[in-house]
């Protein structure tokens, strides 16, 4: 397995921490520990006396309750916490793929997205949104993309870079064609909750199909990049099983910190999605 560099995260390396004005985040603007804390009475004093052990290898089990709001019909017990979307990503496809898999990738795309599966000797072919029709993406493409191979399609909305955000009614038939095809759809959502109009936002990919793997992280609409934590949703078990055990080869656990603040910040988003901080009226 040999991946190739990371083009933007080598130039986040040379220039995020040096540049006097930083134009390009991905992410709202972050917060001061102190401000978190305040969202709840006695928080400070419980995480002052936060145990610093190892922790539970799925999440913790408040945290992964506290996700669970973000979705419809997921449960706990179907949610897995790993080290910012990125860790996920490295560990789905490294589950979900082998060599010789086909694998298509919405395209432009956040490179680990196909590099990944690349990697590991997949065939990843480029589903191109059409700058002509603000990146909107064409399923009949899709279809002719699909081989017997295609193990995997990768989506991401809203998308980065381009903000293209489908319907609900793509996404259901893009469910009815993994259902035909039999194919996971990975569905990169860490940007979900962004939608300018809220009445716009889709429902999560994991509450629209069982096979479906739905990502999210603490980094983007919660401003909260620094924590570090990111999950999976999905209904499908065996999966679940398998990225529980790959993930005693890369981070075995969550910081304890991380997971007690990011279920502070969950706690007080609820179900409304209202954003932190971001400077969006609530
Ligand atoms: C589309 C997309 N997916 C995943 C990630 C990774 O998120 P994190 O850095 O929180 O792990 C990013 C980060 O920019 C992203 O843009």
């Amino acid at each position: 397995m040999r991946l190739d560099p990371f083009r933007l995260e080598r130039y986040f390396a040379k220039h995020e921490f040096s540049a006097p004005y930083l134009l390009c985040s991905s992410d709202c603007e972050s917060m001061e520990l102190g401000d978190l804390l305040a969202l709840e009475p006695g928080a400070s004093d419980r995480f002052a006396s936060l145990w610093l052990g190892y922790t539970d290898s799925l999440g913790d089990p408040e945290l992964r309750q506290a996700i669970t709001t973000q979705y419809e019909h997921i449960v706990a017990d179907q949610v897995l916490v790993h080290s910012g979307a990125e860790e996920a990503i490295y560990n789905f496809m490294n589950v979900a793929i082998g060599p010789g898999d086909h694998v298509v990738v919405q395209a432009p795309y956040y490179q680990s997205l196909g590099e990944v599966a690349r990697s590991i000797g997949a065939d990843v072919s480029e589903w191109p949104g059409d700058p002509g029709r603000a990146w909107e993406l064409d399923l009949g493409f899709l279809a002719s993309t699909l081989t017997p191979r295609t193990k995997v399609v990768v989506v991401n909305f809203p998308h980065n870079p381009t903000g293209f955000l489908p319907t609900s009614a793509f996404l259901r038939e893009l469910s009815q064609l993994s259902d035909q095809h039999g194919f996971i759809i990975f569905s990169d959502e860490v940007y979900r909750g962004l939608e300018l109009d809220p009445s716009d936002r889709l429902p999560a990919f994991a509450d629209v199909n069982d096979r479906a793997v739905s990502l999210g992280v603490m980094s983007k609409a919660y401003g909260l990049a620094g924590l570090r934590i990111g999950w999976i949703a999905t209904h499908d078990e065996r999966l679940f099983r398998e990225l529980a055990a790959f993930k005693d080869y890369t981070t075995i656990c969550n910081s304890a910190p991380s997971e007690f603040l990011a279920t502070i910040a969950l706690r007080h988003t609820g179900n409304s999605w209202r954003l932190l901080h971001c400077g969006i009226p609530v």
